[in-house]
């Protein structure tokens, strides 16, 4: 029976927001204007019953899809920008996959990378321009006119940017899709603090923080730019450990996040555009 929308009891008293920090699946990858997850699941819970379809068209990194499917309803997640819906199916995917899938990219990655990091954190000027021409890189396009910079790559040191390059490639040599995927999610996380936009969160410790573009909305180079250790980030960040913290999270309720194809085992999936 189709519901009466109109005789649902709106939500009259205030939701008090929760601290994201109890979800890491969101804080996984920073976005820009995130809804707090508990308000957004209030107003799921009040409008919709389970297994109904729960749209958002503006959907940003898939907080409503997410807690939709959570509450075991079909989430369907949209978004004009492309980097939206990369971070929300991200996490979404996350759950797909098997968690030693995630064990064996990490180790993969750790193993390409690590020692050439090591010796990238005390490389010389010289050595930085040397090995620069030999990772590969994205275009190098040239940004928004409100920004600090004229191009993408002035957005990072030497260091980060062929640090970030020799990640990228390993990953995107992982051959299992999921777990590729994932990875690449905790790059696309850890890109936001190696750069020349990261501002460290005054008082605490130095990897806390983020980069300006998430809190004012363009590219302003940090007064004090912090280069944060590769192999720190890699520990804390960017790691599939945290993925792996999250599967379990998520599919620790006993249903699974899908896809855009799938239904999960309990019925429910998330489908992102
Ligand atoms: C307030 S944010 C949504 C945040 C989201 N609720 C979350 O918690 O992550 C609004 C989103 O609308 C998207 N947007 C703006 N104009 C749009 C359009 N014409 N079509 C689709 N999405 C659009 C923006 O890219 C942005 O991600």
């Amino acid at each position: 029976m189709m519901t009466q929308y109109g005789e649902i009891t709106p939500i009259r008293a205030r939701v008090p927001s929760a601290r994201q920090s109890a979800r890491r699946h969101y804080g996984v990858h920073p976005y820009f204007t995130r809804r707090p997850y508990n308000v957004v699941r209030a107003y799921i819970l009040r409008y919709s019953k389970e297994r109904d379809r729960v749209l958002d068209p503006f959907g940003g990194s898939g907080v409503t899809a997410i807690e939709a499917f959570l509450e075991n309803r079909v989430g369907i997640q949209s978004d004009i920008n492309p980097f939206a819906n990369f971070v929300a199916r991200g996490i979404a995917n996350l759950t797909r996959g098997h968690i030693s899938a995630y064990s064996e990219a990490l180790e993969r990655v750790r193993e390409a990378c690590e020692r050439r990091l090591q010796s990238i954190e005390h490389a010389g000027d010289d050595e930085l321009r040397r090995l620069r021409r030999t990772v590969r890189l994205p275009p190098n396009v040239p940004l928004s006119a409100n920004s600090d910079v004229r191009m993408y790559y002035d957005l990072f040191s030497p260091r980060q940017l062929v640090s970030l390059a020799l990640l990228k490639d390993a990953i995107d040599r992982v051959p299992d899709r999921y777990a590729g995927r994932g990875m690449l999610l905790a790059w696309s996380a850890a890109l936001t603090k190696l750069n020349k936009t990261f501002l460290s969160a005054e008082g605490r410790a130095e990897s806390r923080g983020g980069s300006s573009v998430f809190s004012i909305y363009r590219y302003k180079i940090a007064k004090k730019p912090v280069e944060l250790p590769f192999s720190r980030i890699r520990r804390t960040e960017a790691t599939s450990l945290t993925l792996i913290y999250l599967c379990s999270g998520i599919t620790g309720s006993g249903t699974r996040l899908g896809g855009t194809s799938g239904q999960g085992s309990s019925s429910s999936a998330a489908t992102c555009a």
